[in-house]
C-alpha cells in the first residue's frame, strides 16, 4: 500500500495551500481532487485578502504575482440613505487589504503544485481516522487506490466527504440560511470608484468591488426565486444604478457581463474541527455570508494553525499544536462568523416571517448614521475588517 504523511482531501485554495507549507517544512502530502484542474479553477469567487492571508501565501512561495497585481486597498466606503460615510482601515486599524481574485490565488497554488496532486481523484473515502494508522482510498482512471498516512485533513468544501464522515453524535452543526440571494456580474469595465461601495438601500444590498483597475465585480442582493435568465445584463445594471449614491450612478461604466451568476448566503460551523487523525479545515468546517469576504481568509487561517501543528509534530513528535487546532481555529472562526452575520444583517433587506422590514430598516439606517458619526464604532468595522489577529502558539 503506498503511505505518505498526510493525505488531503480537496484541492480549493485550503488544500493546496496546507500542501505548499507543509512541503516548505518538508513534510510530504498528497491531495485528492475530485474535479479538474480546469473546473476548479473556473470557479469565480471573492477578491480580498486580508494582511494574514498575504502573509501566509508569501510564506507558501506563492506570493510573487500578488504581489505585483494584487491592489491594496486602506479603505472602503459604505452608502446609505443617499450619504456615503469612509471606513478608514489604515487610519483605525493600522492595516490594509488587498484586492485579487480567489481564482488567481487558485490558478498561483496549481501551478506550484505538481505531482502533489491528483486531479479527478473520484469516489474518496476515508478510514480509521479515530485510530493511529488512518487511511484514504480513491479511484482514477477505472482503478481504486489506497494510501495510508498518519493524517487526514478535511479541505473537501461544504459538500465533502470528510464532515460527512464523522458520526453524526460527535458533531454539532449550526446554520442559518438567508432568504436571499446575490447576484453577481463581472465585467471588463473600469471600477466605478478606487474603493469598495457596500450599499444599504430600500430595494436591497448592492456592492462594487473590482479584481483589477480594468475589470470589475459588482453584485445586487435577489431573491433565490430568480434565475440568472431573469436578469438582462440592462436589468442588472439599472438596478444597480438605482441602488447607489446618485453621484456614484452617474459615473458608472457599464458593459457586456462575462460573467453572471446567482449565490445563496449562509452562516455554518461544524464543532469540533479535529476528530482524532482527522482535521476539518475551510468551507468544510464554516461557511459565512460573503459580506465583508471572510470565507477565504478564514480559510486560510486554518491552514495557518493546521500546518503549524503538523510542521511541530514532524519536527518534535509533539501533538500539543495539533490538540490545540480545533479550540484555536474556532475562536477565530466564530468571531469572522460573527461579523459576517452582522454586517449581512446591517446592509441587506431581510424579508423574513415575523419581522417588520419597516422597523428593520429604520434600525439599519439609525446604526449606520451612528457608524459615521463614532470613531470607535468605525474602528469596531475597520478591526474586523482587516482581519482579527491570527491565534499564535
Ligand atoms: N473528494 C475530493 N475532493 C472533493 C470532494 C471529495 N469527495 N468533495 C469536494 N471536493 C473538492 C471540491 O471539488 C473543491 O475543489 O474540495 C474542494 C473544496 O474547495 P472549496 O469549496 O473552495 O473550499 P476551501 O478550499 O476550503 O476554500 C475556502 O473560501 O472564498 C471562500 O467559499 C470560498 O472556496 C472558498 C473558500
Ligand atoms: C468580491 O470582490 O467578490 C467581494 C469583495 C468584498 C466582499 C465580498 C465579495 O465583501
Amino acid at each position: 500500500m503506498r503511505k505518505t504523511q498526510v493525505v488531503i482531501v480537496g484541492g480549493g485554495p485550503s488544500g493546496l495551500l496546507l500542501s505548499q507549507l507543509l512541503a516548505r517544512h518538508g513534510v510530504e502530502s498528497l491531495v485528492l481532487e475530485k474535479h479538474t484542474r480546469a473546473h476548479v479553477e473556473g470557479r469565480i469567487r471573492a477578491g480580498l485578502l486580508e494582511s494574514g492571508t498575504t502573509e501566509l501565501l508569501s510564506e507558501a512561495g506563492v506570493g510573487a504575482k500578488m504581489k505585483r497585481e494584487g491592489l491594496v486597498h486602506h479603505g472602503f466606503l459604505l452608502a446609505f440613505a443617499g450619504r456615503t460615510h469612509r471606513i478608514d482601515l489604515q487610519g483605525l486599524a493600522g492595516r490594509s487589504v488587498v484586492v485579487y481574485g480567489q481564482t488567481e490565488i487558485q490558478k498561483d497554488l496549481g501551478d506550484a503544485a505538481g505531482e502533489q496532486v491528483v486531479w479527478e481523484a473520484r469516489d474518496v473515502s476515508i478510514q480509521g481516522f479515530e485510530g493511529r494508522q488512518p487511511s484514504v482510498s480513491y479511484t482514477k482512471d477505472g482503478t481504486t487506490r489506497t494510501i495510508a498516512c498518519d493524517f487526514i485533513a478535511g479541505c473537501d468544501g461544504y459538500h465533502g466527504v470528510s464532515r460527512a464522515s464523522v458520526p453524526p453524535d460527535r458533531i454539532a452543526q449550526y446554520e442559518r440560511v438567508y432568504p436571499f440571494g446575490w447576484l453577481g456580474i463581472l465585467a471588463e469595465v473600469p471600477p466605478v470608484n478606487d474603493e469598495l461601495i457596500y450599499a444599504n438601500h430600500p430595494r436591497g444590498f448592492a456592492l462594487c468591488s473590482m479584481r483589477s483597475r480594468s475589470r470589475s465585480r459588482y453584485y445586487v442582493q435577489c431573491p433565490l426565486t430568480e434565475k440568472v435568465e431573469d436578469w438582462p445584463d440592462e436589468r442588472f445594471w439599472g438596478e444597480l444604478k438605482t441602488r447607489l449614491p446618485v453621484d456614484f450612478a452617474e459615473r458608472l461604466t457599464t458593459g457586456p457581463s462575462i460573467e453572471k451568476s446567482i449565490a445563496p448566503l449562509r452562516s455554518f460551523i461544524a464543532e469540533p474541527m479535529r476528530f482524532g487523525r482527522l482535521f476539518l479545515a475551510g468551507d468544510a468546517a464554516h461557511i459565512v455570508p460573503p459580506t465583508g469576504a471572510k470565507g477565504l481568509n478564514l480559510a486560510a487561517a486554518d491552514v495557518g494553525v493546521l500546518y503549524e501543528g503538523l510542521a511541530e509534530y514532524y519536527r518534535t513528535g509533539s501533538e500539543r499544536l495539533l490538540e490545540e487546532y480545533s479550540a484555536r481555529a474556532l475562536a477565530r472562526v466564530w468571531k469572522a462568523s460573527r461579523f459576517s452575520w452582522w454586517f449581512t444583517t446591517l446592509m441587506h433587506r431581510i424579508p423574513e416571517k415575523g419581522l417588520d422590514e419597516a422597523l428593520a430598516s429604520k434600525l439599519q439606517l439609525a446604526e449606520l448614521d451612528y457608524l459615521s458619526q463614532s470613531e470607535a464604532a468605525s474602528r469596531a468595522v475597520a478591526e474586523n475588517y482587516v482581519g482579527l489577529p491570527f491565534a499564535k502558539a
